[in-house]
């Protein structure tokens, strides 16, 4: 079953909605649709070599910025996509209950870059810094910017907005 095709597809019409819905936002709405999609790739990749199930790993990928979707806000998305995105992932019928928790709970600490989580954990973080990073973004805060230069092995030129902010 292309599981992640069909969860993509669910969250470009989720992406659809919530354009139309909250017009103020915090990041460009085509961001979202790139991301979710790029970070599940590098995700899935990641599991592999990690020894991780590559579906479940870039499903918590295609998920990951719910919170962000929903809300339009970027402070606090991690936490905010919790609850909606478990309603969501049900309603695709695509993952058992334990499966959707296991991609709920990678929403909610996604952001908590400083912090080792689970495998599945560490994969979306991963994924989602260096996705930033490909894409030319400037870090938030600079534990995302550390956690980048562990994944590849040296120092990146990208810059840090706000170096003393660990959380957001
Ligand atoms: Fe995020």
């Amino acid at each position: 079953m292309k599981k992640i095709l069909r969860l993509q597809s669910a969250m470009l019409k989720e992406i659809d909605k919530y354009e139309k819905l909250v017009t103020e936002r915090s990041h460009f709405i085509d961001w979202e649709r790139v991301h979710m999609v790029s970070c599940a790739t590098i995700g899935y990749d990641m599991a592999l070599e990690r020894g991780v199930d590559p579906i479940l790993a870039a499903a918590a990928c295609t998920c990951h910025d719910y919170g962000r979707i929903i809300t339009g806000k970027q402070t606090g998305h991690a936490e905010a996509g919790y609850e909606p995105v478990k309603v969501f992932l049900k309603g695709t019928g695509l993952f058992t209950d334990e499966e959707v928790e296991t991609i709920a709970t990678a929403v909610r600490n996604h952001s908590k870059k400083g912090e080792i989580g689970t495998p599945i954990e560490e994969i979306v973080k991963d994924a989602d810094v260096l996705d930033f990073y490909r894409y030319g973004y400037e870090f938030a805060r600079s534990t995302q910017k550390v956690r980048l230069e562990k994944l590849l092995g040296h120092p990146v030129e990208t810059g840090v907005a706000d170096p003393d902010r660990l959380h957001k």
